[in-house]
């Protein structure tokens, strides 16, 4: 097969990191190309090389047999190179074709009315080409996510991308939707498309790449078929270190109600009821898991829990305390962390140092804040302890948080929240976007809050995360919780059955 891509001796610096050091890569027609490798290693940055966002500080990149200086993303675009980002840039308000075909109008004999009907019909005929099940007319805000990234691949797609390259796409999908991307994929490449694609996990990396590069620390490490590798090797590969795949927990008795929740009712952002009548308890030494399809009112519930969304009716009591109607500020100081869903809307300000993200929430009190005086000395200390104790690959804690990789700024937030030692932790898809290493401490770190006589309401759409650290586990359907199972009798198809609305008992046959 002819080789599409080679990145040759690529250098990247940024001031303090070399986060591409002299990387070769190479990606050949019609096959899917994994780019696997730690939290910061430097993939991301390697691809928006690739796709002109940023100019390598030494090396060349050769597409179709010719040298090529890719200034920006029109000229990858020129070049059949075609990007689709973790965060998607949609317009909400407008209709899929619409969104796809922004820049790029068909319009009617020159004139400058758009002409709808043809952009439609256009976006029509790749879809069905690829399998892609779009629906032009739809609007983008009352799509699933899984339909909105078909929709950035197909705009990808509808400028010609003969290579197109995935940052993450799985991350934000349900296992259901995952095995629709990988045909997807695999649609794409029988049609001749070559595909590069960035992942954190391993069953995926298996089941749908030929080949991989695997980076750590900016170098390649190995690149290798996928056919002669396994998950442990990968795993090791990567962070240089065995990793435990599954974790173990003890036995344990709960003990005293820490969260008690009552009938509750929380509205979503279009006023509809999302999280309908729901109760339950958390107690201390326990992990209660929810788990669901995205979309079922988990957002809301922890909205409504964190004091983020207003409570329509029914009541939240924490360690004995009536919430329900708390500010954020108020719920926090009852001795609740929270680790947000969106890591870049509710985690961090992007804009702030490292070290000043660290004590959010806490910046006001002693030691960080003295008679009105923020100690910058104590909060420096502060955010070189965490970065040391929670692995945060940075050049050090003045950098700002937006300069970090995707993986380190979900670091950041875990160690902010667990630095408080919180009596109860409102874990929202805690290891989302991170490597196997980090997975594992997380993990570890959580099980730690349980051994501790912490309470934690872990909110997952992991299956493997949730039965691996649960005691029990509530599943959430349409708003209300369908049944809550103890782990240990819990198995995937149980759950599978329960999140698609069946009821225990159908799951129990
Ligand atoms: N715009 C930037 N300014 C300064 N440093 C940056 C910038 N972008 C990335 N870096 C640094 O370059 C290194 C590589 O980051 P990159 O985002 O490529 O990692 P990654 O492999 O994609 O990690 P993750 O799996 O966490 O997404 C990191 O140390 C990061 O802090
Ligand atoms: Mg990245």
């Amino acid at each position: 097969m002819p080789t599409v891509v080679e990145m040759k001796n690529i250098v990247k610096i940024f001031p303090g990191v070399v986060a591409n050091d002299k990387i070769d890569f190479s990606l050949e027609k019609g096959e899917i190309h994994v780019l696997l490798g730690e939290n910061g290693a430097g993939k991301t940055t390697l691809m928006n090389i690739l796709y002109g966002l940023y100019q390598p500080t030494s090396g060349e990149i050769i597409i179709n047999g010719q040298k090529h200086d890719i200034k920006s993303p029109t000229t990858a675009i020129k070049l059949g190179i075609g990007m689709v980002h973790q965060h998607f840039m949609l317009v909400q308000p407008f209709t899929i074709a619409e969104n796809i075909i922004l820049g790029k109008e068909p319009s009617k004999s020159g004139g400058l009315k758009l002409d709808m009907k043809t952009a439609v019909a256009n976006v029509q005929k790749i879809s069905d080409e690829f399998g892609l099940e779009v629906d032009p007319n739809s609007v983008v805000h009352d799509i699933s996510v899984g339909m909105q990234q078909r929709v950035e691949i197909l705009k990808a797609l509808y400028r010609g991308a003969e290579i197109l390259i995935l940052d993450e796409p799985t991350a934000v999908l349900t296992p259901q939707e995952i095995d629709e991307l990988g045909d997807i994929l695999r649609n794409l490449t029988k049609e001749g498309k070559s595909i590069i694609l960035i992942t954190h996990k391993l069953k995926e990396v298996l089941s749908m790449s030929d080949r991989i590069t695997v980076v750590r620390r900016g170098k390649v490490v190995e690149t290798l078929h996928t056919k002669d590798t396994d998950a442990d090797s990968l795993a090791e590969l990567m962070v240089g270190r065995k990793v435990k795949l599954t974790s173990d927990k003890t036995e344990k008795t709960a003990g005293e109600v820490i969260l008690a929740v009552d009938n509750l009712k929380v509205r979503d952002s279009r006023k509809l009821e999302a999280v309908k009548d729901v109760s339950f308890e958390v107690r201390a030494g326990e992990i209660l898991a929810i788990a669901g399809v995205d979309g079922n009112g988990q957002k809301e519930l922890v909205e409504a829990l964190t004091g983020l969304r207003k409570v329509e009716s029914g009541g939240i009591s924490i360690s004995g305390v009536d919430t329900t109607h708390y500010s954020t500020k108020k719920i926090n100081k009852t001795g609740v962390g929270h680790i947000p869903e969106d890591r870049q809307k509710r985690g961090l300000i992007l804009e702030y140092t490292l070290a000043e993200n660290m004590i959010l929430g806490y910046h006001t009190e002693e030691p960080f804040s003295k008679n009105g005086l923020m100690n910058y000395g104590e909060i420096h200390k502060h955010g070189q302890v965490l970065i040391k104790e929670f692995d945060v690959r940075t050049p050090n804690e003045d950098v700002k948080a937006k300069s970090l990789s995707g993986g380190n700024q979900q670091k950041v937030i875990i160690a902010r929240e667990f630095y408080k030692n919180p009596q109860l932790l409102i874990a929202a898809q805690p290891t989302r976007g991170l490597d196997v290493g980090s997975i594992e401490f997380v993990h570890k770190r959580l099980l730690e809050q349980r051994e501790h006589n912490k309470a934690v309401l872990l909110v997952s759409l992991e299956l493997d995360e949730v039965m691996g650290l649960a005691d029990r586990i509530a599943v959430i359907y349409q708003g209300k919780i369908v049944g809550t199972i103890d782990a240990r009798d819990a198995t995937e198809r149980k759950l599978g059955i329960m999140m698609a609305g069946g009821q225990l008992e159908e799951a129990r046959s």
